[in-house]
């Protein structure tokens, strides 16, 4: 049986780790969506054309270990905003999202377009300021030559690209339960995840 658990928001809200933490709770499969758009980017950075990057994406693609630095992050925001580029990843997710034994999906578009029947939906936010900071720290411990206020504007920058493209913009479903996790610790907003998939089963 399926059972989709679709989390949307910005960037560095805490997505990942939340999504990470309910798949390991209900021994769902996860598939972090970003690394898509990432791995297009990353092959549009080096030359290609988008929509033939993401036709043609393999799993490879998402293996590399290149895809979280902030100018893939705008390339990813960037091809993103194109229809064909989303198209052509749409099946995949979708697939995913429907295997046997339950899956967590997270990105900017699953509660609203590639899993509007999602059993469980979340949008997970926070300030500017503490997803800034959290991105700075995180990429300061990769060893990533960045400061604050790059940051900060980069992630303004795909924010907005992100919410308003025509495309699958992201917004949250009008059936998303909200997490903001500006002033939340890690283990309620995980907590808060779980519960609400328990409520769901
Ligand atoms: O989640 P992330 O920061 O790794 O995502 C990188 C970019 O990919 C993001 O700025 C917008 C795009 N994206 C999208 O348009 N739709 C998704 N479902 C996931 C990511």
């Amino acid at each position: 049986m399926s059972f989709t658990v679709a989390i949307d928001g910005p960037a560095a809200a805490g997505k990942g780790t939340i999504s990470r933490a309910v798949a390991a709770r209900f021994g769902f499969a996860h598939l972090d969506t970003g690394l898509i758009y990432r791995a297009t980017g990353a092959r549009v950075l080096a030359g290609e054309d988008a929509e033939a990057a993401a036709r043609t994406l393999r799993p490879e693609d998402l293996a590399r270990d290149d895809l979280r630095t902030p100018e893939v992050a705008q390339a990813a925001s960037k091809v993103a905003a194109n229809p064909k580029v989303r198209a052509a990843l749409v099946a995949f997710q979708k697939e995913f999202a429907r295997r046997p034994g339950g899956a967590v999906l997270d990105g900017r578009d699953i509660g609203t377009v590639i899993c509007p029947d999602a059993e469980v939906k979340l949008y997970v936010t926070a300030s500017d300021l503490v997803r800034a900071e959290r991105r700075f720290l995180e990429l300061q411990e990769k060893g990533l030559d960045v400061t604050r206020e790059s940051v900060h504007d980069e992630l303004r920058a795909r924010d907005a690209r992100d919410s308003a493209r025509e495309a699958a913009p992201l917004k949250p479903a009008a059936d998303a339960l909200m997490l903001d996790t500006s002033d939340m610790s890690i283990a309620d907003a995980v907590a808060a995840a779980i519960a609400r998939v328990e409520a769901r089963r």
